[in-house]
């Protein structure tokens, strides 16, 4: 495949947005259920609240933007512990603090040119994406390559599909496993191959790993763990956030490791312009990846979730378990677009999730690979999981059953409009 050249990349503002212009005029049919956002409800851990309070007086300074020592060498003992990436991480060589890793993504965009100084320089991204990327791409003034990750591949891309002249432009790839929001995992030997292929082709890998620990049964492999196979963490950065691991999303702390090259770069510009994290949301993030129990707890409880899904989707939409993550990604295209389902569960049911085109951009050929397709967030509780789940299907039932009453019985499914 080629660059994609699309005028509407990253412009057509976040899911969120469109979504609420979607239900703009459409009200709940029923007790209101939301499971469109991908924010954790689980509890936050009960150790932060005592941790901040007690580092409080610390919030009159300004944060160092390579973070403290001990927040370093926190990070570096729990990749050792997860990952084995022994001295390949220190906290001397390797990381740094990010204010959530959705700042650091989107940045990282602008250090992959700076650094590469390619011409017509390309990002490639698997296609549905997270908006970070995209606006990490357009700010970067780089060309997107979109690569398709169809479900006949089990949600992987195919790279051997792309062009050897674009990846000799590619100054970096974003890539998360597990995946948001198919929740594919990739193994130990696609990280090698991909590591190989940013070596040979000189561009970075972006490895987005915020939902690492919220798997189901194996813990998914990670980027540097790959790289430690080859000595080195040229070209490869791992982004990790306490938001899904720890139910921490507002407390804005996830860290970038990998490449020392890169990142001692990299600090010079944060050092200017990149957003810091306070200090005493350093030491609250210590003690949270110092502490497994409450993250064994919170796969629990998703898992908890899973078997519901298990139970009530087996046979239906495509759905399969996903490795990793917590979301589900529904084919719901035999009853209509995602978007015409979306609107649908909301007016019929009371049920708020995203169109899958939402999630998604345009590829070059103007197809959208999210369109047949809904995503719903596992952060409620396990009852409204369940009555959410059971109201899809009573929707699809009765879809299915309109459907066959209209004459010949075939009609076609609803479609949303454009997405
Ligand atoms: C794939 C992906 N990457 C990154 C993020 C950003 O997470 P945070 O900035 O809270 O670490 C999210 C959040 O939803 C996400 O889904």
């Amino acid at each position: 495949m080629t660059a994609s050249g699309n005028r509407s990349f990253g412009s057509k503002g976040t899911a969120f947005q469109r979504l609420h212009q979607l239900l703009a005029d459409t009200t709940p049919g029923r007790d209101a259920i939301n499971m469109s956002i991908g924010e954790p409800q689980h509890s936050v851990p009960d150790f932060i609240a005592g941790i901040l309070s007690d580092k409080a007086n610390l919030f009159n300074k300004y944060p160092p933007i390579s973070g403290l020592p001990e927040y370093r060498e926190t990070v570096a003992s729990w990749l050792n512990k997860r990952y084995g990436t022994g001295d390949l991480i220190t906290a001397d060589k390797g990381v740094l603090p990010l204010s959530g890793t959705r700042e650091g993504l989107f940045f990282g965009a602008l250090e992959a040119r700076r650094r590469l100084s390619k011409d017509n320089p390309v990002i490639l991204l698997p296609n549905p994406l997270y908006a970070a990327y995209a606006a990490g791409i357009v700010a970067a003034g780089c060309e997107p390559a979109l690569i398709d990750a169809p479900a006949s591949q089990n949600f992987f891309p195919d790279f051997d599909t792309l062009d050897k002249a674009v990846l000799d432009r590619t100054v970096a790839i974003y890539f998360a496993s597990p995946s948001n929001p198919q929740g594919a995992v990739f193994d130990l030997v696609q990280w090698a191959d991909l590591i190989e292929r940013a070596r040979t082709h000189n561009f970075y890998i972006f490895a987005d790993e915020c939902y690492s620990e919220i798997y189901r049964n194996t813990p998914p492999p990670g980027a540097l763990e790959a790289a430690r196979e080859t000595g080195s963490a040229d070209k490869v950065l791992v982004f990790h956030s306490l938001s899904k691991r720890s139910n921490l999303a507002g407390l804005r702390s996830g860290f970038v490791a990998g490449d020392p090259d890169f990142l001692a770069n990299w600090v010079q510009f944060r050092n200017m312009a990149a957003p810091q994290v306070p200090i005493p949301a350093q030491y609250a993030a210590i003690a949270a990846l110092e502490d497994e129990a409450h993250v064994i707890e919170n796969r629990r409880l998703y898992n908890q979730k899973y078997a519901i899904a298990d139970r009530l989707l087996a046979g239906r939409y495509a759905y399969q378990r996903p490795e990793g993550g917590f979301f589900l990604w529904l084919d719901v295209s035999a009853f209509g677009d995602g978007e015409a389902i979306t609107k649908a569960l909301w007016h019929e049911e009371g049920v708020k999730v995203v169109p899958g085109a939402f999630l998604s951009e345009d590829m070059p050929d103007g197809s959208n690979p999210g369109t047949p397709y809904i995503r719903l967030a596992l952060v409620n509780t396990p009852e409204e999981t369940e009555t959410a789940l059971a109201r899809l299907n009573a929707l699809t039932d009765r879809l299915a059953g309109r459907l066959a009453d209209r004459p010949g019985g075939s009609a076609q499914p609803v479609s949303g409009g454009n997405s």
